[in-house]
């Protein structure tokens, strides 16, 4: 019997999402029914931090399985139970050092009789409902598949880890730009219990030239506008993402058109141009028409999904405001009513500035984008 704890840490941005991943094909092993684009925040401003320990029961004790969320003990879901026990199913057994500096061998049988504590907290408030799942859970499976040491084909295995806790999870892997690939070729081939399809469903970053990814990180600027819940009282969403794309995909005949046409990934292949050509004003058009479409297939949806609020829609305005005499900012919202603001840095005051006169802005944080992905500390 192992008398020393193991733990680990790591630390995961959040991930906002400029080509939207709306609807899934595989409810279990979450295949997207299109592909995605997403931009990485920096994470010295908004990231996750997940501890996971291994501690030895005692005598006699049952293991115990924990969560501990911003300092308060959270009920374990069904998704990351499914993370852990495929990190139990693949394990093939632990060698690592405990705090000591002492070498630990645990075979996988051993590992069960361990307590799991996981201990996680954002430098930001989750119940904002920003985007904290996609760092948290990233962040989560990561650190566990770590851990257990079963991350061998990094960072591909870890992208199905990743999507096991929330799709857009995986794309909070690596830094800048994200695309996270459906995994199949047509629409036809859309099917519940292929697992091949799964193998390719990835998140890969996008490659641009060095330039070009310098020049971004250089000169964009990211605001976040944290919206104030108003009449709801609450952050939390009406809708959670997973049952809201579900009914869009029952309901909605816009978004039949939109996996038809292949929109997503017409737009991530223009994004990706506009992208290399450092092209802000395009870049911005584009953006936020995919945030547009997103919200109009929820309001297409039957019964309809409403995400933003009186504010978000405000904000919109004066966006559309400050575009008259061409882009210099662009929106971006997803399953909720915070707004994701871009901009060149010359044109941050003046974006600052008339947002924050808008009533139903609690708070506006001024960000970049991530170089860093998901990463062990
Ligand atoms: O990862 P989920 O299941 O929380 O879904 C996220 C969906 C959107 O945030 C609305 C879009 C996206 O691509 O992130």
């Amino acid at each position: 019997r192992a008398t020393k704890s193991l733990s680990l840490t790591a630390t995961s941005p959040i991930n906002i999402a400029l080509v939207k991943y709306w609807g899934k094909v595989h409810e279990q092993l979450i295949i997207p029914a299109n592909s995605s684009l997403s931009i990485t925040i920096d994470q010295a401003d908004l990231c996750s931090k997940t501890k996971v320990e291994l501690i030895p029961t005692a005598e006699g004790a049952e293991p115990q399985l924990r969560l501990v969320l911003n300092g308060k003990e959270d009920k374990i879901t069904s998704r990351i139970r499914s993370i852990i026990e495929l990190m139990r199913e693949r394990t093939q057994g632990v060698r690592a050092h405990d705090d000591q500096g002492h070498t630990l061998t645990l075979d996988a049988s051993e590992l069960r009789t361990h307590s799991l504590i996981i201990t996680s907290e954002n430098n930001f408030a989750t119940a904002s409902g920003l985007a904290s799942s996609s760092s948290g859970l990233s962040c989560l499976a990561f650190v566990l598949s770590q851990l257990y040491g079963v991350s061998e084909s990094f960072p591909d295995e870890y992208t199905k880890f990743a999507r096991l806790g929330s799709g857009s999870a995986c794309r909070s892997l690596y830094g800048g730009f994200v695309q996270w690939h459906r995994g199949f070729q047509a629409i036809q081939e859309l099917t519940e219990d292929s697992a091949k399809v799964s193998d390719q469903s990835l998140a890969r970053a996008v490659e641009l030239s060095q330039e070009s990814m310098e020049w971004w990180y250089n000169n964009l600027s990211i605001l976040i506008c944290v919206v104030n819940p108003g009449d709801a009282q609450t952050y939390q969403k009406d809708v959670p993402s997973t049952d809201g794309m579900k009914i869009t995909l029952e309901t909605s005949e816009l978004m039949k058109l939109r996996l038809e046409a292949d929109l997503a990934q017409k737009h991530i292949d223009q994004l990706t141009g506009y992208l290399e050509e450092r092209d802000f004003p395009k870049f911005a058009e584009l953006t936020m028409k995919e945030s547009n479409q997103l919200h109009a297939v929820c309001l297409d949806t039957y019964p309809p999904i409403f995400y933003m609020n009186e504010t978000s829609r405000q904000i919109i305005k004066t966006a559309t405001k400050l575009n008259g005499q061409g882009n210099i900012v662009a929106y971006s919202i997803d399953a909720g009513f915070h707004v994701f603001l871009f901009t060149l840095k010359e044109n941050q005051v003046k974006v600052h500035e008339a947002m924050s006169v808008l009533p139903g802005i609690d708070q506006i944080i001024i960000t970049r984008i991530g170089r860093e992905g998901v990463k062990l500390i």
